[in-house]
């Protein structure tokens, strides 16, 4: 299990400056968020991949889908990684491919992000992969007593297929 580095990731202040959740400060409460996440995914809802090294196990970050629309064929991404491991490319290797899967395995048509306008490491990755700004709401996320803007990012798929109504 990936707990103790789950607890690390979403107790970790630097990480979840921007990210608009509670710090999680237990095992307890991070188990039940893993399980939160098995829930989307056994529902179809989402899916979080663990991100880990080559030639070793331990999960340093973590990505995924947090829901999909899917009516709309959208998904909606998020993303964190320890800090120990960041600025070293692992990011962009895992977009890469997270991408790559919504595309081409799932078939949305876009995929979306959402991002405090002040996360700029987030909104640089964004836009180095093709992710442009579309729209900005302004004080529309009420969170630690205070209202902070939002600011979504969105990629259209390269491909062409007949969506079916779903
Ligand atoms: C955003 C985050 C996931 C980037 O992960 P990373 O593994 O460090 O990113 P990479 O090393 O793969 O960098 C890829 C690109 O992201 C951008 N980037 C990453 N960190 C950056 C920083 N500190 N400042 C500016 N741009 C940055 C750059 O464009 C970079 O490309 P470059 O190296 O050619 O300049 C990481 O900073 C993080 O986990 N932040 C906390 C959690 C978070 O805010 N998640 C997003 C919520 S929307």
């Amino acid at each position: 299990m990936d707990i103790d580095e789950v607890l690390q990731i979403r107790s970790d202040e630097e990480i979840m400056r921007y990210i608009g959740k509670p710090l999680l400060t237990t095992k307890a409460e991070a188990f039940a968020y893993m399980q939160e996440l098995q829930y989307t995914y056994m529902q179809k809802e989402g899916i979080c991949w663990a991100i880990a090294l080559k030639d070793d196990p331990r999960m340093i970050g973590m990505a995924g889908y947090r829901r999909f629309i899917r009516e709309h064929y959208r998904g909606e991404i998020g993303y964190a990684i320890l800090p120990a491991f960041q600025r070293k490319g692992y990011m962009q290797e895992t977009l890469t491919a997270i991408v790559e899967y919504g595309f081409n395995k799932i078939g949305l048509h876009s995929i979306e992000a959402n991002v405090d306008k002040e996360n700029i490491a987030s909104i640089h990755l964004l836009e180095k992969n093709g992710f442009t700004k579309e729209a900005h709401f302004k004080e529309n996320y009420f969170f630690n007593g205070r209202f902070i803007d939002s600011v979504i990012y969105s990629l259209l798929s390269p491909l062409q297929p007949n969506y079916a109504e779903p």
